[in-house]
């Protein structure tokens, strides 16, 4: 009989058992002895496993994780594995301020810190909330240490009057009715907490769903893991396999690049535009792809993504929430629908060890309503547009989202069916949108284009999620629920707005939406991909030379030090965002 698993010697005995310093192993030992380890396990040569806790009161979509680190430890136990469990700094999507995406690189850095100092030799993410997942992420492809993703799982669908409720999304509908007067503001925040009647994260199609599906398309989450809602029984046997696989996975030295490379990511960029993902998916696997060392950049989400169809039907793009798409078969039955057209790299490995086609090829549809068949589809060609122009070197737009109403108001002159044409309306900043928006002086119509910027990396610490606008609220209490909107910052994925958004470089980091101004005229043509403003060259240099003169474009100043720190290290979102010196730091460690 050959043994499964040849004894390796594992990092955690530099720490717990190292006969070449005695001194500080007998240190080591004596604190992690304190709470009830004994000598015998720290001496045992069982892996020791690192559970990367997110969740906490702060952060209530990742809450639950709290609950299942129990099963976690269970799982890792009975492979013969100690589990050690250890808070990461929060991320909470909603609740912080000024945003969310500040802190995305700051839990990289503090989760690489934590990795790399103790003594653990295999990691479980427990992802969620949406930067929670690429946070982690990150850390694992930068320790490239043995880890697995476990996803905490969607709400449980939402309910209101006997209609599905979906998370972020019913906020923009509730506050279209409550602007037109048809709810009143109990009102309005009754629909809107309806969408979140359990633990769990955004029912929607946001960006939470997007991630963790596309890292059970990475292969880094456990095959039909993603979908599972929070609360479901299927949720703790996941996550009770998961802690039983890491333990294995740490025998194996399977580690992130063995998992995370360029097939991979491809297959993500994929199924991301089948699911109808949200548009920060290119930020953050751009990003994590970087800390990788994979070559991925956004010219790849249109040559590989545009033409796939969308088969996943939730909310925005669609009408379902969480529950539905769990039920219907999640990914693994999305991929074997991309499978049956030669869509996806079938050879990837997943943490499982297997290939990610060996694993889907007969995963079945189990109700046609929510995740089309790919004969049928919801909409052909799902994926992101990467626009360029004369205002910026790159913008995304998500045109799987493009109602019909959108569609009959703008695109839809027969001589010119792709192009429209409109006037600007510029804001810097989501204080000086919510300050005007209404004012009538704006003098704001269905012609016109509204424009956000200051949100980038750079102007808004982290870049906010403030790019698709509503109409003033005389032109929604005449119908007009969307106008055009395009900016430097980012979009919640739970708005199905089309907007031309993530524009690189932003207008703090010298772009040219700096030097726009209300009243220019833009003309957007989708078949040739581009925006531009109609404005003569010479006018547009005669203005970035006054904008020079006064010292660039302004931005309001940091508030802690960190949004100060990044503020100087950040790259622009056609990169993913990420700390420049991090990169930096990799290539080199890596040479
Ligand atoms: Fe946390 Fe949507 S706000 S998942
Ligand atoms: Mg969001």
């Amino acid at each position: 009989m050959t043994e499964p698993h040849p004894p390796r010697r594992l990092r955690s005995q530099a720490w717990f058992d190292n006969p070449d310093n005695i001194d500080m192993t007998a240190l080591y030992l004596e604190r992690y002895l304190n709470f009830g380890l004994s000598l015998e396990e720290l001496h045992s040569g069982k892996p020791i496993i690192g559970i990367a806790q997110t969740g906490s009161d702060l952060a209530p979509c990742n809450r639950h994780h709290m609950v299942l680190a129990e099963r976690v430890k269970e799982g890792i136990r009975t492979a013969g594995g100690i589990a050690l469990e250890f808070p990461v700094h929060p991320i909470q999507e909603t609740g912080k301020r000024p945003t969310a995406g500040l802190d995305r690189n700051l839990t990289y850095l503090g989760l690489v810190e934590t990795l790399y100092g103790y003594p653990l030799d295999g990691v479980v993410l427990t992802i969620g909330c949406d930067k929670t997942t690429p946070a982690l992420l990150m850390a694992a492809a930068t320790m490239n240490i043995p880890a697995i993703a476990l996803s905490v799982g969607p709400m449980l669908n939402g309910w209101y009057k006997g209609a599905r409720t979906g998370s972020g999304t019913i906020f923009w509908k509730a506050r279209a009715m409550l602007a037109a007067g048809e709810i009143d503001r109990i009102g309005f925040t009754k629909l809107v907490a309806s969408s979140a009647p359990s633990t769990g994260y955004c029912n929607t199609m946001g960006t939470a769903t997007t991630m963790n599906s596309l890292t059970e398309a990475l292969g880094m989450s456990l095959p039909g893991s993603a979908a599972i809602p929070a609360p479901y029984r299927d949720r703790q046997e996941v996550a009770y396999v998961t802690g039983r696989r890491i333990v294995e996975m740490v025998h194996e030295d399977l580690k992130p690049s063995d998992i995370l490379t360029r097939d991979a990511f491809l297959n993500a960029v994929v199924v991301n535009s089948a699911i109808g993902g949200s548009t920060n998916a290119p930020i953050h696997l751009n990003a994590l792809a970087a800390h990788m060392g994979v070559q991925l950049n956004l010219a790849d989400w249109q040559t590989y993504g545009e033409d796939v169809p969308l088969l996943v039907n939730m909310q925005p793009a669609g009408e379902y929430l969480g529950e539905d798409y769990y039920r219907a078969g999640g990914v693994p039955a999305v991929i074997a629908q991309l499978m049956s057209r030669d869509l996806i790299r079938t050879h990837a490995k997943t943490v499982t060890g297997r290939a990610i086609g060996e694993l889907c090829a007969n995963a079945k549809i189990e109700d046609e309503a929510v995740i089309r068949p790919i004969s049928r589809p919801m909409a052909q060609r799902a994926g992101f547009v990467v626009m360029r122009g004369n205002l910026f070197n790159s913008a995304i737009m998500k045109t799987s989202v493009i109602s019909a109403e959108f569609r009959e108001r703008y695109l839809s002159n027969p001589a010119d069916p792709d192009a429209f044409e409109g006037t600007a309306v510029v804001f810097d900043g989501p204080e000086d949108y919510h300050a005007r928006i209404d004012d009538p002086s704006l003098n704001i119509t269905e012609d016109s284009i509204l424009f956000m910027r200051g949100c980038g990396p750079i102007g808004y610490p982290g870049s906010a999620e403030v790019v698709n606008m509503r109409p003033p609220d005389y032109l929604l209490r005449k119908g007009v629920r969307q106008l055009p909107c395009v900016g430097d910052g980012r979009q919640s994925g739970t708005s199905g707005s089309p907007s031309i958004l993530n524009a690189s470089p932003e207008a703090a980091a010298g772009g040219g939406l700096a030097l726009l101004r209300t009243g220019d005229r833009i003309r957007v043509d989708l078949r040739k991909a581009r925006l531009d403003v109609l404005v003569p060259a010479e006018e547009v240099d005669r203005r970035r030379m006054t904008l020079e003169r006064e010292g660039g474009y302004r931005y309001p100043p940091s508030q802690t030090p960190w949004q100060e720190i990044q503020r100087k290290l950040v790259g622009q979102l056609e990169h993913g965002a990420v700390l420049t010196d991090a990169i930096e730091f990799q290539k080199i460690a890596q040479t």
